[in-house]
C-alpha cells in the first residue's frame, strides 16, 4: 500500500480489488493523506464524508485545469485534461464561466424532460431482458448494466438508432487509458455530435440537443457553437459509465445480499431509497476529478500549497458517514456524495436515480430467482481510473 519512499499508492489494481478495507485502514489514520494515483500524479485525498464536503465546496479549490497546464505536463499529468480541448465543459470551469453555463443548460435539461423518459426506459429495460431471458444464464454487464445506460442518453439526446452503437464504441474508447486510440475515438465522438448538432439546427426535434439549441436566458444569453459540443460531450461522457456503474453495483450489492433483493421485491416502492443506500454503500465515482489549490489554504490543519491538487474519495465518504456501514436498503435517508456536493452536484442526479430506480424493479421482478452463476468465482473490479463498477456480473436464473 506504501511506495519505498512511504508514500500511500491508490488505485492501482490490487488496491481497487480491496478497495473498502484500505479505506476503512486509511480513515483510522485520518481524514485527509498525500497520496501517489496509478499514473503517478500525487494528490491529497480526503476519505472523510464531512471533510469531504467541505473540500467539493471550497472556494480555494478550482475546477479549472488550465492555469496550471504547464506543471501538470512536466509531471506527466497532462492526462487530467483530457477533454478540456472541447471547450463549454462545466465540469472544467469555475464560476463565473461555470454559473452561466449550467444556468443555460439546467434551462433544457429539466425534471419534466427526465420523466418523459420514464415510458421509454422501462420498455428500453424490458427489450434488453427479453433479448437473454430464455438463456438461462447471462453476463449482466454485456446484456444489461452496459447497454441500458447508453441507449437512455441516446433517447434524451435524440441520436438515431442506427449511430449507437459507434457512439458506445467511441465512448467506451474514448474514456479508456490515454493511447493514439483513446484520442481517436473522442475525435470520432466530438465530430460525429458536430455533425448532429447541425442536423437538429436543420431539423429540430423533441429532445434535449435541439432544445440546447433553442434554449437562451433573459439577457437573450445562447450557448455558442463549442459549449454546445462541449456540453453534448459532457453530457455523454459523464452520463454514461457513471450510470452503468450505479446500476452494476446495484445488482453486485443484491446478489451479495439476497435477504433485501427478496425485501425489494416486495415492498418495490422502496427501491428509490435503496438506490440512495447503494450510492452510499458502493458509489459508481471512486475519487472525483482534481481539484487545484489557487492559493495556499488549510484543510484539516494541513497545509495545501498553491497548485497542489485535492481529490475526494466518494467510495469512503459514504463508509464514513455512518459507523454502521453495511448494506441497509431501509436505511432511512442514507448519506453519501456520490452525485458531489456544492456548485458541480451533478447535473444528471434526478436521471441517475429515475433510471436506477426502473431498471432494478424491472430486474427484480423478471428474474425473481436471479443469482451469481458461481458465488465462489473471484470478483473483479474496472482496474483504473476514477470509476467504481464490476467488469463482469456473470448470474443464472429460472428461463422464461
Ligand atoms: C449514478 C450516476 C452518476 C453519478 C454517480 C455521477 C456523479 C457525478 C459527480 C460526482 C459529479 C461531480 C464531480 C465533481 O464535483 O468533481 C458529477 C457532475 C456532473 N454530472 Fe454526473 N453522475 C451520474 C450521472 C450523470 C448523468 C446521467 C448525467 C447526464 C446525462 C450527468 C451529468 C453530469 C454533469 C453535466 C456534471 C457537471 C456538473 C457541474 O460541473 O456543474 N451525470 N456527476
Amino acid at each position: 500500500m506504501t511506495t519505498r519512499d512511504g508514500t500511500i499508492l491508490v488505485g492501482t489494481p490490487e488496491f481497487k480489488a480491496d478497495a473498502h478495507a484500505r479505506y476503512a485502514e486509511l480513515r483510522r489514520q485520518g481524514p485527509l493523506h498525500r497520496v501517489r494515483s496509478a499514473d503517478g500524479s500525487t494528490t491529497w485525498l480526503v476519505v472523510d464524508y464531512e471533510l469531504g464536503r467541505q473540500a467539493l465546496a471550497h472556494p480555494k479549490l478550482s475546477k479549472n485545469p488550465e492555469p496550471f497546464a504547464k506543471g501538470l505536463r512536466a509531471s506527466g499529468r497532462h492526462i487530467l485534461l483530457a477533454g478540456s480541448g472541447f471547450g463549454g465543459n462545466m465540469l472544467m470551469a469555475d464560476p463565473p464561466e461555470h454559473t452561466r453555463l449550467r444556468r443555460l443548460v439546467s434551462r433544457a435539461f429539466t425534471a419534466g424532460a427526465v420523466e418523459r423518459l420514464a415510458p421509454r426506459i422501462e420498455r428500453l429495460a424490458h427489450e434488453l431482458i427479453d433479448a437473454f431471458a430464455s438463456a438461462g444464464a447471462a453476463d449482466l454487464v454485456v446484456s444489461f448494466t452496459g447497454p441500458l445506460p447508453m441507449a437512455v442518453i441516446c433517447e434524451l439526446l435524440g441520436v438515431p438508432e442506427q449511430h449507437r452503437d459507434d457512439l458506445q464504441r467511441w465512448t467506451r474508447q474514448g474514456m479508456g487509458n490515454p493511447s493514439a486510440g483513446q484520442r481517436n475515438a473522442l475525435l470520432a465522438l466530438n465530430s460525429y455530435l458536430q455533425r448532429l448538432l447541425a442536423m437538429k439546427r436543420r431539423v429540430p426535434a423533441d429532445d434535449l440537443l435541439s432544445e440546447l439549441i433553442r434554449v437562451h436566458d433573459d439577457d437573450q444569453d445562447r450557448l455558442s457553437e463549442a459549449e454546445l459540443l462541449g456540453t453534448a460531450v459532457i453530457l455523454v461522457a459523464a452520463g454514461h459509465e457513471t450510470t452503468v456503474n450505479l446500476l452494476g453495483n446495484a445488482v453486485t450489492a443484491l446478489l451479495d445480499h439476497p435477504d433485501q433483493a427478496a425485501y425489494l421485491r416486495a415492498h418495490p416502492e422502496r427501491i428509490p431509497n435503496a438506490v440512495e443506500e447503494f450510492l452510499r454503500f458502493d458509489p459508481p465515482v471512486e475519487i472525483t476529478p482534481a481539484r487545484f489549490a489557487t492559493e495556499d489554504l488549510a484543510l484539516a490543519g494541513q497545509l495545501i500549497r498553491r497548485g497542489e491538487t485535492v481529490t475526494v474519495a466518494l467510495t469512503s465518504a459514504g463508509r464514513a458517514a455512518d459507523p454502521a456501514d453495511g448494506l441497509d436498503v431501509t436505511r432511512s435517508e442514507p448519506r453519501h456524495l456520490a452525485f458531489g456536493h456544492g456548485i458541480h452536484y451533478c447535473l444528471g442526479a434526478p436521471l441517475a436515480r429515475f433510471e436506477g430506480a426502473i431498471a432494478l424493479r424491472v430486474l427484480l421482478d423478471r428474474l425473481p430467482d436471479l443469482s451469481w452463476a458461481d458465488p465462489s468465482a473471484e470478483r473483479r473490479w474496472l482496474p483504473a481510473g476514477i470509476s467504481r463498477g464490476p467488469v463482469a456480473l456473470p448470474v443464472r436464473f429460472t428461463a422464461a
